[in-house]
């Protein structure tokens, strides 16, 4: 009778999303090495503190504080880089895979800025890399667009891709509460990233974005090339403002490709949703993404965006898959990184590309005429008002102005704000917001 192969496993990282994997894969492992004909050995764990008490407990002997150690160790062959940032995660990220072995990671801000580097690595020495985890959390996103959409082009792609920013935005929504205590509870909760700022700000969102938008049309696009922003700024009154118009406030992430002038757009910001649309009623860490391709029509993916356990079902996913391709090798070949369809050849939107109808929420001196200078800064620019509502404001001899607009363009829309932000009758910094009219 031939042996059953064992594939050795090392976890770089062992916080939420570690002890996850640790947790689920001992759970599940008997199934797993069934289906995969080959016994997993979780083997060795990195951490940055050894003293650290942790709720999964494993063998002291398992773990070590030299994350490059568990990379290269010639017996493991599959590396999961589950510590976070772009510094150490690299280094131990290309030693692993220069020594061809498989990589695991869920580490967004990483593939975005140096996904170029890890692939070619991946590809010249024999390894993989797999990244399910890495953007939408337990939804199988990556697959879906790999695998199961491997027939479409892709017009547009849009979604929730932040788990704590909707978290925040559904507890401000639902609860009235303070911004500060629902991050708070957001970051207990294992959803937020080690620097927060990547979620409220809209980075984490933008790494995701970049990560999908290679993959549909394989260009890697920079945070720093697309519209970011984040979702500090918002608060119970542009909710309430929001439900008065009829909508529910999102922070999205749109991809958008016109294959006639094969321009592309990418973009985060938050964004106003018709309040009976499906993504609007997608509340708390839940991720939400809709794609469309030319050939299916558009589809949905909706789950747990963020968290121990649904990340490390993506995880676990991946490293089934790097087992399998270790068992069975190219023949799982549609999943290996190095088939990915070249799809270049796309440019970016210049900004004057990019049409969209906005929401203006100002502060203003409440005094005579100064609507009408808003007014005028607006048609200077041809934004033209679709709406305008007037609220009392908290603060003294102030008043709350909040216009919508119809369809008018990035470039010009950033010009508006820029001029109103200097008026003297405008008295905090304008926020802006899009409506999104998505009709699906
Ligand atoms: P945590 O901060 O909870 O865990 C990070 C782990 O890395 C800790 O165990 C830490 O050790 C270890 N670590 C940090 N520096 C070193 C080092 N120099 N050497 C060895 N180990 C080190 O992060 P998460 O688990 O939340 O996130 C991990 C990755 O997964 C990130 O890339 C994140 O973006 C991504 N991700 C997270 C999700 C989530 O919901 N949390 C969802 C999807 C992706 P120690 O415990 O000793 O401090
Ligand atoms: N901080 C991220 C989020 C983790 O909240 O979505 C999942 O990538």
């Amino acid at each position: 009778m031939s042996e059953i192969p064992v594939i050795k496993i090392g976890l770089c990282g062992f916080g939420t999303v570690g002890q996850g994997v640790w947790k689920h894969l001992t759970r599940s492992r008997a199934d797993l090495e069934k289906r995969l004909g080959a016994r997993l050995v979780l083997h060795r764990v990195a951490v940055h503190n050894l003293r650290k008490q942790r709720l999964v407990k494993i063998p002291a002997a398992r773990l070590t504080d030299d994350a490059m150690a568990v990379a290269t160790d010639p017996g493991i062959q599959i590396v999961c880089e589950l510590m976070g940032g772009t510094g150490l995660a690299r280094e131990v990220t290309l030693a692993a895979l220069r020594l061809g072995k498989s990589v695991v990671s869920a580490n967004k801000a990483l593939i975005c800025a140096h996904g170029a580097e890890i692939f070619a690595t991946a590809r010249k020495h024999g390894g993989h890399f797999l990244f399910e985890a890495s953007v939408a959390g337990g939804i199988p996103i990556i697959k879906a667009l790999r695998e199961g959409l491997v027939a479409n082009r892709f017009p547009r792609i849009y979604g929730i891709l932040n788990g704590t920013c909707n978290y925040i935005l559904t507890q401000m929504e639902e609860q009235d509460a303070p911004y500060e205590s629902i991050l708070a509870e957001a970051k207990r909760l294992g959803y937020a990233e080690a620097d927060e700022a990547l979620d409220v700000k809209g980075w984490d969102a933008a790494h995701k974005a970049a990560v999908l938008a290679w993959l549909a049309h394989g260009v890697w696009v920079k945070p720093r090339q697309m519209v970011v922003e984040g979702i500090d700024r918002i608060t119970p009154a542009d909710f309430k403002n929001a439900a008065t118009l009829g909508f529910g406030i999102k922070l999205l992430a749109v991809i958008v490709r016109d294959f006639d002038t094969d321009e592309l757009s990418v973009r985060v910001h938050p964004t106003l949703l018709p309040e009976g649309s499906v993504i609007a009623n997608v509340n708390g860490v839940y991720n939400a993404i809709s794609v469309t391709g030319d050939v299916v029509g558009t589809t949905l993916y909706i789950g747990r965006g963020a968290g121990q356990d649904a990340t490390a079902s993506a995880v676990i996913s991946d490293i089934a898959d790097a087992a399998s391709l270790l068992r069975c090798g190219r023949g799982a070949q549609l999943i290996a990184d190095e088939t990915l369809p070249a799809r270049n050849g796309c440019k970016l939107a210049p900004p004057e590309h990019i049409l969209c109808r906005y929401y203006l929420r100002l502060t203003v001196r409440d005094q005579p005429g100064v609507l009408a200078r808003v007014a005028s800064v607006m048609a200077g620019h041809h934004i033209s008002i679709a709406s305008v509502i007037q609220n009392p404001s908290e603060t003294a001899d102030a008043a709350s102005l909040v216009l919508t607009t119809h369809q008018s363009h990035e470039k010009a829309m950033r010009s508006t704000l820029r001029d109103l932000a200097r008026l003297a009758s405008v008295i905090e910094v304008p926020v802006l917001l899009r409506i999104g009219d998505f009709n699906d």
